[in-house]
């Protein structure tokens, strides 16, 4: 059984102190930076801040956060908890927050709802009264949430940083680029049996402009949850997929659907053909956008063997974002619902291993103590882009709101949301 842990943040603090961690918890972070406001670092460019992401290239069209005021950078906390708590209740329901399941325990304690991406955007829903839907998670499911709201809703992500270092890893631009080379190898013929040349599938983890070429060209988003049942809609429909912008996903799940590894070639996108012959991509099931999650590659497969050895009743599942050697060697692979409701299901002492975000992980170590859950990775190492709403940017964004102003709003064009919300209703109307 696990003792109760401190939540991520508290951690980060203790460590960047120089102080003992607490009993259990673990006792290093992969960016001591953490612990300062996330407003040090919104100004700076070119990165995504310190954490698993801090290495990938900020594009230079990513949306950037402007100075939060000194009013709520010099907040303490309980100052802020006040000012929240009194803001969400003069808004009651003309506002309704939400919170990813990877967000800090610090502002996860003010949602409405938790959930996954997809999971709140169809709470958002639910509030159709709610004149604003504060999502506490990142951009690209800001923009799913306002593709899906009602036309009066505003969305505001409380930090214009958040954005999602994988979702970035592929633009429009390279995307249609690819999508023309890929063109002339192929053709626009069907087959015998009236399938297309290629489909694309994107992630939900994808601008809400890769959802409308998806819309636009004949394909559909999956999420991690409905992967298979989506990749099946597309068989039925293309002889070949392109799937972006997360290569693993794409690789575990096909590969778990009997697609052969050789059959899945990667597209760089720098590369003439994404680096590939016309024959290799004339014989690919799938092609592989060459795009992945910090936070899920740092998993390894040695970490499972060293939790395999110290708790041999261990039950390892990961998420499909990690790297194809780790998910064959864990016991299970899914989603963030699925992780949570096996978790849930679970016999009283049982022990898991998990490989996904750390806030998620420590904050179902502390909802089931019965259990002993612990991530495979003991250095603390959190999403850094969901880490970039503090409750300084929430108590921002709700008092404005009280005085009428609505702030960070994510607005996606008519032009991009109605091809991106047919991707999207495919995918709904997808079933296995
Ligand atoms: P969900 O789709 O499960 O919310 O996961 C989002 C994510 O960012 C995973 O890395
Ligand atoms: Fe993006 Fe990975 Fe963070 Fe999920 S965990 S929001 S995929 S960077």
């Amino acid at each position: 059984m696990t003792a109760r842990l401190l939540s991520v943040d508290d951690e980060i603090q203790l460590i960047a102190a120089g102080t003992a961690a607490a009993p259990g918890s673990t006792a290093s972070t992969c960016a001591p930076e953490l612990a300062e406001g996330p407003w040090v670092f919104d100004l700076q460019s070119p990165t995504y801040g310190p954490g698993a992401s801090m290495a990938d290239p900020l594009p230079a069209e990513a949306p950037r956060q402007g100075v939060l005021p000194e009013e709520y950078t010099a907040a303490s906390k309980s100052e802020l908890d006040t000012r929240i708590r009194r803001a969400k209740e003069t808004l009651g329901d003309s506002v309704v927050v939400l919170g990813h399941f990877y967000q800090r325990d610090e502002v996860v304690q003010y949602a409405d709802f938790v959930g996954d991406s997809f999971q709140l955007a169809n709470a958002a829903k639910t509030r159709p009264d709610a004149r604003a839907i504060v999502f506490c998670g990142v951009h690209f499911m800001a923009e799913t949430a306002d593709i899906l709201a009602q036309p009066s809703q505003a969305v505001i992500l409380p930090n214009l940083a958040a954005g999602c270092s994988m979702a970035d890893m592929a633009d429009i631009d390279s995307v249609e680029e690819a999508w023309a080379q890929l063109a002339s190898v192929y053709g626009s013929e069907p087959d015998a049996e009236g399938r297309v040349p290629i489909i694309p599938v994107t992630y939900m983890n994808s601008s809400a402009d890769l959802k409308g070429f998806c819309g636009r060209n004949g394909g559909i988003v999956c999420t991690s949850s409905n992967a298979a049942t989506v990749l099946e809609w597309a068989f039925e429909r293309g002889q070949r997929v392109l799937f972006f912008p997360d290569q693993h996903l794409g690789r575990n799940t096909a590969k778990a659907m009997g697609v052969p590894v050789e059959r899945m070639p990667l597209w760089n996108p720098r590369k003439p053909l994404g680096g590939s012959t016309a024959d290799e991509l004339t014989d690919a099931r799938v092609i592989l956008w060459n795009g992945f999650c910090s936070v899920h590659k740092r998993f390894t497969v040695a970490q499972i063997e060293r939790a395999r050895a110290a708790h041999p009743d261990v039950r390892v599942i990961v998420h499909p974002e990690c790297p194809m050697p780790v998910v064959d060697a864990a016991d299970g692979a899914g989603s963030t619902d699925y992780i949570v409701k096996a978790i849930a299901a679970a016999p009283a002492g049982s022990t898991f291993a998990i490989g996904t975000e750390i806030n998620l992980v420590q904050r179902l170590a502390n909802q089931y103590p019965q259990h002993t859950i612990f991530c495979l990775d003991d250095v603390i190492c959190p999403c850094s882009t969901m880490y970039r709403i503090h409750p300084g940017y929430l108590a921002w964004v709700l008092e404005s709101l009280v005085d009428g102003v609505v702030l960070n709003q994510i607005s996606v064009p008519a032009s991009v949301a109605e091809p991106a919300r047919v991707a999207l209703e495919r995918m709904l109307a997808a079933r296995p």
